[in-house]
């Protein structure tokens, strides 16, 4: 029989994935001070036992100043390395893989009372930065200051110095969070950089952080080990009129971004305009992915967004709209989707223990 596409490895540089199911990141808000304990350990391991491909572990503070709670996961400082190795040797240990989600959450970080809200007040710092300064997410969020010209190269190292951290602790993989809204995708969208100096105006200035934090992750990362972006393919405001980030300029960012020495693009949408309009429905963001794996040639693509069923998956792979999937939600509600999916699709699934082989095998 020929093995579906959702179930064939998959090798990108030194990694080899068993299947093409990838756990998106999940903000867990369980940590103190940025450390990985035993939830973490739980938490992302069982998507170790239950099959996944590859584990995308969630967005991880590269500054204190960057977390959205303070009960993030964090990577700025060696500290964290100890947490991180543990939850990585486990899933090695079941011939699992596992990268770690970089990110900073530049305006949207530092919620008062929203997300944390037993947390004592004074975690909160006036250190809420953004490209541009004085506009709030919302009312919950917190109004940023500008992130000063002289202030960017501190921020670009920080990824930097967690990305040699990752490696430290054994990450397959770093997967640089480009998306939803946070410091990366702000400085892209004009709608929230209104910047006039290098980093603001032409695309070409916008997209300037994220390449030179690419530059930066790749110098401490090594070679071998492939690089992800995760991009919001577009800010979703159609129905409004104004300056905004489109599928257009996405394609544009994909194909220097893949020049630079990215492996590997996660496309989600939307997260940086409070009045977005987003429709969510299985595959909703799954032109986006087709768009720019059709236009981006050289760039392994994964989709993502209500992607719950083994034939929906095979599909997308299948029609070359996609060259990976990942499930955020489906793996919350039935953490046995991969053996599922093997099942609906007649597949082995990566052999684990003896309750992997049961699931997929038994109609009981
Ligand atoms: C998320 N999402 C998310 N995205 C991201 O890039 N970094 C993150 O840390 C998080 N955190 C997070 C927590 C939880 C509990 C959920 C449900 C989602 C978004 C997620 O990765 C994914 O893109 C969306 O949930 C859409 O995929 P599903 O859920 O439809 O498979």
């Amino acid at each position: 029989d020929k093995v579906p596409l959702l179930f064939q490895p998959l090798t990108i540089k030194n990694l080899t994935i068993a299947n093409r199911i990838v756990v998106a990141p999940m903000c867990q808000y369980a940590s103190k001070d940025g450390i990985m304990g035993d939830f973490h350990l739980v938490h992302l391991g069982q998507f170790a036992l239950n099959g996944a491909g590859l584990i995308l572990a969630e967005a991880t503070g590269v500054e204190a100043r960057g977390r959205i709670s303070p009960n993030d996961t964090g990577i700025w400082s060696d500290a964290h390395i100890p947490g991180l190795k543990r939850v990585v040797d486990f899933v090695h240990a079941t011939g699992g893989k596992i990268g770690i989600q970089l990110g900073h959450a530049g305006r949207k970080s530092s919620v008062p009372g929203y997300y944390a809200k037993n947390e004592p007040s004074d975690f909160w710092l006036d250190e809420v930065i953004a490209p541009t300064g004085g506009i709030a997410y919302d009312h919950h969020h917190r109004v940023p200051r500008e992130l000063g010209l002289d202030e960017i190269p501190e921020v670009i190292k920080a990824f930097g110095s967690a990305a040699r951290r990752a490696h430290a602790a054994g990450m397959d993989t770093v997967e640089i969070h480009a998306a939803h809204g946070y410091l990366i995708h702000q400085f892209l969208s004009p709608f929230t950089n209104k910047r006039t100096d290098k980093y603001g105006g032409s695309l070409e200035n916008r997209a300037r952080l994220l390449l030179e934090v690419i530059a930066e992750v790749k110098a401490n990362f090594p070679a071998e080990k492939p690089v992800f972006v995760r991009i919001s393919a577009s800010d979703n405001v159609e129905h409004l009129d104004v300056p905004s980030w489109e599928i257009e300029q996405t394609v544009q960012v994909a194909k220097w971004i893949r020049d630079a020495g990215v492996d590997v693009l996660h496309i989600s949408s939307a997260g940086n305009v409070h009045e977005q309009k987003v429709q969510y429905a299985p595959n909703y963001q799954v032109h986006f992915s087709e768009r720019v794996k059709k236009e981006v040639p050289g760039l392994i693509v994964i989709a993502v967004g209500v992607i719950t069923g083994g034939k929906q998956a095979e599909q997308i792979l299948q029609e070359e709209k996609a060259d990976l999937v990942a499930v955020a939600r489906g793996f919350l509600r039935h953490p046995n989707i991969v053996a599922n999916a093997a099942k609906e699709l007649n597949a082995r699934t990566r052999f684990i223990s003896q309750y992997n082989m049961f699931l997929a095998k038994s109609d009981l």
